[in-house]
């Protein structure tokens, strides 16, 4: 578990975190949203020591980040940073092997951990002798992704890992890694300004301004019960699309006919939203009345 407790940390005596607390269980995604300058990249660098807070403490485990060599502790954390922060003078080989070699792998180790990486990720083999500058922004993300996860460490930062991409791409790369098992067990902060991304990955949201936070706590608590009125104008424009992504079919039984249930084909589990896409896509009516599960979501929400 990852706990911050209370951290500032001040620029040319200019708060930029200010007094931020709160705790990461091992293997859930904690999201840091927030508008630009609010201070998410720096509360991230703190967890690995890029940066060293004014006051306040950060634990691992219950032992503080300050106790532990700063590359050991480096180590057990991948860092994927927005631009992908890739060696440009390293191949695609050598910049995911940097880590396992300063922790003297040995190259059967790594080439078998590199191969089982580049399939889980989608990556094509033939790029291993490329640089950088050779691939797309898709690919190097990936990279990026590959080097943070080869030492399957225990906690990941990401630093808008999918910030640089098209959205198609983003939202592709986004389900891959939700799907798998090496990124559900891991404990996870992620940085986004982007709200869709934040309810997309994030067990828990945290929601930053000026340093401070606003509002912490399940996507679902943050839309229906957010007495805040930051929180509420931070959503504002996407509300609708959220509210049908965050509610399940299963939740709205209670306001719908038992016919609509009966013959509409959805799966357990499904939110509103996917209930709705996969009407669209099938172009047959799976739905027999769109407009009732519409209203039956209004009435739910009252
Ligand atoms: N090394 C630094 N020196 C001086 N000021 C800094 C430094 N790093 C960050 N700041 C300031 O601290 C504040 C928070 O910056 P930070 O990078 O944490 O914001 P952010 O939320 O990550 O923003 P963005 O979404 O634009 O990346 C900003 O006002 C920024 O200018
Ligand atoms: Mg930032």
């Amino acid at each position: 578990m990852l706990s911050l407790k209370n951290i500032t940390k001040k620029f040319d005596g200019r708060l930029a975190v200010d007094g931020i607390s709160f705790e990461v269980e091992t293997g859930e995604t904690l999201v840091l949203l927030g508008t630009s300058g609010c201070g998410k990249t720096t509360t991230l660098r703190m967890i690995n020591r890029l940066e060293e807070p004014d006051s306040g403490d950060i634990l691992l485990d219950g032992k503080s980040v300050k106790d532990f060599d700063v590359q050991e502790l480096r180590r057990g954390m991948g860092y994927v940073l927005q631009n992908h922060g890739l060696f440009p003078h390293y191949t695609v080989a050598e910049n995911i092997a940097t880590v396992p070699n300063l922790m003297n792998w040995d190259k059967k180790k790594i080439l078998n951990e590199m191969e089982s990486l580049f399939e889980k990720l989608n990556l094509d083999p033939t790029i291993r002798d490329k640089f950088p500058e050779q691939l797309s922004g898709g690919q190097k993300q990936r990279v990026g992704l590959a080097r943070a996860l080869i030492t399957q460490p225990a906690v990941l930062l990401m630093d808008e890992p999918f910030g640089a991409l098209d959205s198609i791409t983003r939202i592709s790369i986004r389900k891959e890694l939700k799907g798998l098992a090496d990124f559900q067990e891991k404990t996870i902060v992620m940085v986004t300004h982007d709200v869709q991304e934040a309810f997309d990955m994030a067990d828990r949201i945290c929601v930053m301004d000026q340093g401070r936070i606003m509002q912490l706590g399940t996507p679902e608590s943050l839309l229906f019960d957010s007495s805040n009125a930051f929180v509420k104008q931070f959503l504002k424009d996407q509300r609708l699309q959220l509210e049908l992504k965050t509610v399940k079919i299963d939740e709205l039984k209670s306001v719908l006919p038992v016919e609509w249930y009966m013959n509409s084909g959805f799966k357990s589990g499904q939110s509103v939203w996917e209930v709705l896409e996969d009407s669209l896509a099938s172009g047959d009516a799976t739905i027999p009345d769109p407009g009732m599960l519409m209203k039956g979501f209004f009435s739910f929400k009252k």
